[in-house]
Order: structure tokens, then sequence, then C-alpha cells
């Protein structure tokens, strides 16, 4: 049976990271992954940009039972520990919006920036390989590969989470926490679109495709600033994909339309400047031509200005800063970016990543339950905890 210092399952944004830091440091690493490339998921990123890290990464940041586990590594191994070695490797990028980071070219120049620390640090990549067995030993585990036992000491778990299964998203890391009696925190989709159930979708059905931007979109205490798009099935945007990390079934949230304005007093000036336009020409100048179609429609609404009533005014307002709506679901893991919940941090060492109870055994990246708002927050959990942990294995 062969024998390695460290055996890394999964090869994508967390596992490529870790194995390059354990590499660097003189230990033995074989990195596994079932898939036909490595860091598939970094590959489609930001649009194939990558949306590698973002400025303001915190701990604020991120959906956890403790949010505040992060707080160590991301310290640890900042933003900007990661934007230098995007600077090092000369890959130019630019800020977007809101601190978010993007490669000017493409995301595959994050890609082989890894795969180059894999070489040079002597890491041996194995893809198309599956893990079928592993078993606890007193010094470490051992590993069943497709027709390969291999003894190791240190055993990381970097599997991602369960979105989009067509990549190769498997529910692997939680069996594998399970298995060991590690506690998992209930996973679902998260920054994903949101869907509606006929009735409700009836009415918007003809603004598919129709964006606002920004719209301000809120459930409970949470508010975000950003785009709207209006789907076939529901909603998505920015907007929508953060706000949905937050949402539970049977919740409403609220849309305002026009974050910046106040509605009504805006439409009562503009009727007693001029009473004679039309209410549909002085809202074309403010959101997209359909969606004043839908908003008139739905208050049943025409005619000039001078016509409408304080009260009509006040309604129609109402509705486009707090249009309320009462998702059915969401288009779950087949378009989520990412999974909320997972290993639970305190069965972890945030110094290390290394699980309490099983010497030996290590979650990196997504598997753990600490899940980044929409805005490359992911991606720096994934370096931090990585990082962290190739320092400790
Ligand atoms: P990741 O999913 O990257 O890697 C897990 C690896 O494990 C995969 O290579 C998989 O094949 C492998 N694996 C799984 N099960 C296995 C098994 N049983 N055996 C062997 N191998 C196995 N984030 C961000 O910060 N900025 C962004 O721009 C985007 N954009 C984005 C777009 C889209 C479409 C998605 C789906 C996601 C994003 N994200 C993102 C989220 C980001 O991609 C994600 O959080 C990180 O990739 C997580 O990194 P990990 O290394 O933990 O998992």
């Amino acid at each position: 049976m062969r024998k390695v210092d460290v055996l890394i399952i999964g090869a994508g944004a967390a596992g490529m990271m870790a194995a390059a830091e354990a590499g660097k440091r003189g230990r033995s690493v074989v990195l596994v992954d079932h898939a036909k490339k490595a860091g598939d998921k970094i590959r489609i990123s930001g649009g194939g940009r990558c949306n590698f890290t973002n400025v303001n990464a915190s701990y604020k940041q991120f959906l956890s039972e403790n949010p505040r586990f992060a707080i160590s590594p991301l310290k640890r191994f900042s933003a900007q520990d990661f934007i230098a070695r995007v600077r090092d490797r000369k890959i130019t990028f630019h800020e977007k919006t809101l601190g978010q980071l993007f490669c000017d070219d493409s995301a595959q120049q994050i890609i082989d920036m890894l795969l180059d620390d894999l070489r040079a640090a002597g890491v041996e990549l194995k893809l198309q390989t599956t893990v079928q067995h592993v078993e606890k030993t007193d010094n470490g585990f051992v590993v069943e590969l497709d027709g390969e036992r291999v003894e190791v000491e240190k055993l990381v778990v970097a599997t991602g989470g369960k979105s989009i299964p067509k990549m190769g998203a498997t529910g692997f890391g939680y069996d594998l926490a399970k298995q060991f009696g590690l506690r998992l925190v209930e996973t679902r989709p998260g920054l994903v679109p949101l869907t509606f159930d006929q009735s409700t979708l009836e009415p918007i059905k003809a603004l598919a495709g129709v964006a606002i931007d920004p719209v301000q979109v809120r459930h409970a205490k949470t508010r975000f600033d950003e785009a709207l798009l209006f789907t076939h099935r529901g909603l998505s945007g920015p907007a929508i994909l953060q706000i949905s990390s937050f949402w539970r079934e049977g919740d409403q949230i609220g849309v305002n339309m026009l974050p910046c304005d106040d509605v009504f007093a805006l439409l009562r000036l503009a009727r007693q400047e001029n009473g004679k336009r039309a209410v549909q020409t002085i809202l074309n100048a403010l959101l997209p031509k359909r969606v004043v179609e839908f908003l008139l429609a739905q208050q049943k609404l025409s005619g000039n200005l001078a016509d409408l009533s304080d009260k009509k005014l006040r309604n129609l307002a109402q509705q486009i800063q707090d249009w309320q709506v009462k998702p059915t679901g969401s288009e779950g893991y087949r378009t989520a970016e990412v999974t909320l919940g997972g290993v639970a941090t305190d069965e972890l060492d945030n110094r290390t990543m290394e699980a309490k109870k099983v010497a030996g055994l290590y979650f990196i990246g997504e598997v753990v339950d600490m899940t980044g708002w929409l805005g490359g927050y992911n991606f720096q959990w994934a370096w931090s905890s990585a990082w962290v942990a190739g320092q400790a294995l």
C-alpha cells in the first residue's frame, strides 16, 4: 500500500489552494477529483471572468450558525493576500462594483495560476478518480481509490456543496462528515433564482427578460440594493440571488423598484406642475416600459395625472416602492451558486480546519457551514480556509 502525508478530495478552489500550500511545506500530497478537469466552478464563475475575491470581505458577509468562525481564517489569508498572488502572476483585473474583483480576461487564468502552484509544490493531481471508501486507522486513514489503496496521515475534504450536480457536485463531503459523527447544519440552495406559482406568474409573464437596476429587495431586516431580473419562472438578478440565501418557504419579500425616490411626492409634484400629462409618461421615464404597463394594469390606472386622486397615486407609489411578493420556491441546486449549511463550525478548529474529534481530518471551502453573499466572498472563504489548513497539514 502506498503511503502519502496528505490526501485531499476535491480539486476545486479550496482543494487546489490547500494542496499547493501543504506541498510547498515539503509534504507529499495527492489531490483527487472525479471530474475530468480541476477547478470547473472557477471556470464558469463570474460569467467566465471569475469574481475571485471582494476587497471588503469580512465575516459580516457570511451566513452560518457562527459567522465569526471565519474571522481568523479571513485575517490570516485575506483578500489582499490573494490579490497579491494575482498581481504577482500579472493577471490583470478590475473592480466591477461593490468591491467585487474580476479577471479582465478569463477565469482560466486563476485556474492556470493554481495548477502551476500545484506543479511547483510537487502535488500529484489525480483526475477522474473516485474515492470508494475511507477508513480510520491509528495513525491516519486508509483511502480506497479506483484500484488503489493509499495510507495517509491527513485527509482533507474539499468536495464543495451540492449546487450544479451536472458539474460533478455531490453530497460526498457531508456523507463523510456523518461517517465520522460530525454534526451537519441542514443544507439548502443559496444564491438562487426564486420561482412563483402560476397565479403570481400570470400577470408578470410578459416581463420575462426585463431588468431593473437597482432595486432594493428586503427580507425581514436584510436589504440589498442591486439589479433585479424578471424570468419565465419568477425573479432573478443579483438582488434576488442575495436575498434568496435569507428567504425561507412561506416568506414574503418586498421590492422597492425605485429605491432612490419618494414616488408619491414625485407623482404629486408632476400632477401639480402639469396635470395633463399621462401617468404612463411620467413612469416611463423612471422604469422599463413593460414594468410600467404591468403596474398600471395592476392598479387599473390610465389617463392624465389630473384625473388621479391622492389615494390612487399613493397606492401606485406603494406598489412601486413596496411590492410584496411571495415566492413559492427556488430553482434549487440545478442553478444555485452555493449550498448553505454543511459541516457545523463548532466541529472544527478555525486555526487549522481540523475536526475537533477526529485527528487528521480536515474540512475546507463550501462543504463547511460558511456561505458568503454574492460578490467574490465564497471564493475568498475557499482561499482562506484552505490556506489555514495548508499551514497545518
Ligand atoms: P468546488 O465546488 O469549487 O470544488 C469541489 C470539487 O470537488 C469539484 O472539483 C468536484 O468535482 C469535486 N468533488 C465533489 N464530489 C467529489 C467526490 N465524491 N469525489 C471526488 N471529487 C469530488 N463564488 C465567488 O466567490 N465568485 C464567483 O464569481 C462565483 N461564481 C459562481 C458561479 C456559478 C455558476 C457557481 C455554481 C458558483 C459560483 N461561485 C462564485 C461559488 C464558488 O464557485 C464556490 O463557492 C467555490 O467553488 C467553492 O469552492 P470549493 O473548493 O469548496 O468547492
